[in-house]
Order: C-alpha cells, then structure tokens, then sequence
C-alpha cells in the first residue's frame, strides 16, 4: 500500500433551491454549525489530508467567511475555487482540477450538503483506493431511497454504475444501495475521467456519478464502502436538515453519556459539537447547549436552562431556568438559580446567585451571596461598564449596581439599594429613604373608600 498526501475538493456552488431561502444551503446550521464547517472538520481530521478545494459560486463570498474561520492543520492548504454556471456535480469538480494540479495519490470528493460523514469512515474509502481501486464509492442503504443515485453493482461485488433517480429505470429504482455522494478517486485518472463526462440525462447537467461508467468501460477498478445512513444522509430540504439535526444529536449525546454524563431524558438535550462534559455530570431535562462549553465535574444542570460560551466550574449547581450567555465563568460550586442570567462574568469559588438576578460585565468573589433580584447595571445607554464584587459579600435583594462600580471584600449591601458609589471593605451600604408607619392608616382608608369618599 502507498501512502501519498491526500487531496480533496468539496462541493458547495449548488444553490440549494429546495431550502427556499436566501442562505446558500451549506450555511444552513447543524447543532449550531454551517453544514460546510462540518464537512472540513471531518476532512481535516483525516491525516494526511494537504489540499482542500472548496467549489462555490459567484455569489458566496458568506460561504467563503465561514469557511475560513475552521480551524485548519498546519499541513492544510485551502482554496476557493468558483463555479460561474451550475452545471452539476461533474462540472463542478472539473473547475476544481487546476487546484489539485501535481497532486499524486487520492482525492476525496464530498458534498457540502453531506454534513455528518466522519473521519474513520472517510480514512476507510481511502484505503480502499490505496488497495488498488481507481475509484471508490461509499454508499449506504437507505430507508426510503427516495432521489438518491442508485449503485449498481456485479455479481462480483465490485460497482459497476451510478443511475442518477431521474434517469433510472423501474428496476434500478427498486435498488436500495445509494450513493452518498463522497467518492475517492485516484488522481492520475481524475482529469481523464471527468473530461469524458457528457450532459446527456433527465437534468441535462454533468453528473459526477457517471465516473464509474466510464472508469469500467476503460477497466478500471471501481469499489464501494457502506456506512451508515445516519451517517450520509444528504440535505436538500428543510425536513432533512431538521432529521439531520435528530441524527447529529443523538450521536452527540450518545458519546456523552458514553463519557459518563447522565441524562434523565435525552432527546430534550441539545448539544454543540465542541460541548465539554467531566464526569458525574447530571443533566435534567430541557437544557440546551450552544458552541463553546466546558462542563467540570459533578456539576448538576436541572431543567429549562439555555448556555452558551460558558465555562462551569466542578460540583455547580446550575438551574431550573438559568441563562449562561457568552464570558460566563462559574468556578467550583458556585450556583446559578432560576432566572438568572450571568453574562461575560467571573463568579468566584462557592460565589451564589440563586434567584432572579442580570450579572453582566461583573466579577464576583468567593463565597459572596448574591439576592434575590439583584441587577448590575452594565448599560448606560452607549457604552458598557463594569461591576467588581469583592469576597464574602452579602448583596441584599433587589439591589441595583450601577457600573463602574467596586464593592469590596466582606461587604454587606442592604436590600433595595441603588449603588452608584465605590463600597469599601467590610463596610455595609445601604441607599433607602426612611420607613414611615402611619398607624391605623390602612383602616381608615379602607373605611373612606366604602362609603366613597
Ligand atoms: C447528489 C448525487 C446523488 C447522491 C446525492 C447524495 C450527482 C449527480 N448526484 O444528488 O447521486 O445520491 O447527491 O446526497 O452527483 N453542486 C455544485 N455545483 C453544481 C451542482 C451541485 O457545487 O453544479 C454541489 C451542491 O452545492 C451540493 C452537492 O454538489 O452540495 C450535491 O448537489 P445536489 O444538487 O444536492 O445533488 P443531489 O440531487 O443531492
Ligand atoms: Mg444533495
């Protein structure tokens, strides 16, 4: 077996039209993620991976940004390659061979619209070619192949064409092996065979698949991988984006558990691809999670809470109903109550805030107890300010923290204050005007209204 560097080219210029939307489908999201970011991450993952050719149209210079932003191996080389007219899968690929150019050994050919293929099996379709196939496909067998291609194979086991649905015959659509769309092929006969690829068919378009015929009809080995369904199915509308977001899910979730998170209830979690879990994690029902969390260990999350961008420290206890938003860092047992939303904010070691509070733009110390209702004024209408609560404070209920403002260590903060000054340490502040009673009042009142006074 050789092992040469590996090229791939993904296809993204299709504009997606069963979506119906402005977005180019590959930028519709999966568990918070364009379908195309995906796709590279999965391709960066395979080792030896040096070229990528991403083939868009005129007009994605969006697909560009996103595309950029993924993190890529040292090693990794990424180019754009526009498509001007959509002529189909195999025209596609053809813009893409000038940026493969001098590559010898394998390229990969994915789908944008193909998000949840995953390295190990993409690594497997390459050894296939490396084993002496020209062309590798990798298929699966669908459910309800529906307008899947159709693979059709010898008695021997080896593929001998790709029908395109459209084009298939009744007997060929009853063939329930499809084509994923993801095709190794090896390089030095790429430029050949896609030169031989004619638009004579149902669409009148180049169909990449029509490779395997011609590659058979020069002799050329041509393989197939199965996978799982789950894995490759394709998105071309907004039912099979949401299924493909089932799908991602449960194999997010899957590997949590697996990682020894618990779930009372499954499929009501969300998850990022780049969610974080130590263990004895609990998770209630009802919690979502978007990019960018890290969870620590035995950490309690109960239901409704919604996190993003947030760091959780081990042994905290977060929710019902908490909102982490984006700078969230909550170190060990700290606890997060029911309607409290924390945003770009430290709270300290066994620091609380159960009920009902905004921390924004703040830092709170050790052990400080944050009451009920408690709000850090952070905006002042143009800009944004900064509230520093120190170590062992009791800040009373329905407290307003005017930013920029310092409260010390051991401060205590009377219930209903308005602070718009700096408290010093183990000082007690409190801004209320005088409570007044006026004795039977009340009764009295109440006598003149019923006789209506
Ligand atoms: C394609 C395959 C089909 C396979 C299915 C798997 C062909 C001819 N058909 O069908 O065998 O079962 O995927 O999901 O290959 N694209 C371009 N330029 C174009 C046309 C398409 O870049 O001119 C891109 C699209 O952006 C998309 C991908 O290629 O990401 C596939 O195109 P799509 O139109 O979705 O093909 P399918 O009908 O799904
Ligand atoms: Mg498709």
């Amino acid at each position: 077996m050789t092992q040469n560097a590996i090229s791939a080219v993904i296809l993204a210029a299709g504009k997606g039209t069963r979506m119906k939307s402005q977005l180019p489908k590959v930028l519709h999201k999966i568990a918070w993620q364009p379908m195309v970011s995906h796709v590279l991450q999965s391709v960066y993952q395979v080792q030896r991976v040096e070229r990528v050719a991403l083939v868009l149209s005129e007009d994605m210079d969006n697909v560009r940004q996103v595309a950029g932003a993924v993190p890529m191996p040292a090693r990794c080389a990424l180019d754009y390659v526009v498509q001007k007219e959509r002529l189909g899968t195999g025209h596609a690929v053809k813009m893409a061979l000038p940026a493969l150019q001098g590559f010898k050994g394998t390229t990969l050919i994915l789908l944008g619209d193909v998000p949840l293929v995953q390295a190990e099996t993409i690594r497997k379709l390459i050894s296939k070619t490396e084993d002496g196939a020209k062309v590798c496909v990798l298929g699966f067998y669908a459910a309800n192949p529906a307008e899947y291609g159709r693979m059709i194979t010898s008695a021997s086991g080896d593929l001998e064409k790709i029908v395109e649905y459209k084009d298939a015959s009744d007997a060929e659509r009853k063939v329930n092996l499809c084509n994923s769309g993801i095709i190794a092929v090896d390089n030095e006969v790429l430029p050949e065979l896609i030169g031989q690829l004619k638009n004579e068919n149902a669409k009148k378009e180049y169909y990449l698949t029509d490779i395997i015929a011609i590659a058979r009809s020069k002799g050329y080995a041509c393989r197939y991988e199965v996978t799982e369904e789950s894995e490759v199915m394709g998105v071309n509308s907004r039912e099979q984006l949401a299924q493909a977001e089932h799908l991602l899910q449960q194999r997010l979730r899957k590997n949590a558990m697996e990682n020894g998170v618990t779930m009372m209830h499954p499929e009501s979690v969300f998850l990022a691809t780049d969610t974080v879990f130590g263990t004895d994690v609990v998770l209630h029902p009802h919690v979502v999670f978007g990019p960018g969390v890290r969870v620590g260990e035995e950490v309690e999350i109960r239901s409704f809470c919604h996190i993003e961008g947030a760091n959780i420290g081990d042994h905290a206890i977060i929710g019902p109903f908490a909102r982490l938003r984006p700078g969230s860092v909550l170190e060990k047992q700290v606890h997060v109550g029911n309607f409290v939303e924390i945003k770009n904010a430290t709270l300290d070691e066994g620091a609380k805030a159960n009920h009902l509070s905004y921390i924004g733009d703040a830092s709170v110390g050790q052990r400080t107890n944050i009451g009920a209702g408690t709000i850090t004024c952070n905006y002042d209408g143009f800009r944004k300010s900064e509230t520093v609560i120190g170590k062992d404070c009791f800040i009373g209920s329905h407290t307003s923290l005017v930013a920029p403002v310092t409260i010390g260590d051991g401060v205590i903060i009377g219930a209903g204050s308005t602070i718009t000054e700096d408290v010093e340490d183990d000082a007690m502040s409190l801004t209320r005007t005088e409570q007044k009673v006026l004795p039977k009042k009340a009764k009295e009142y109440r006598e003149k209204r019923r006789k209506g006074i």
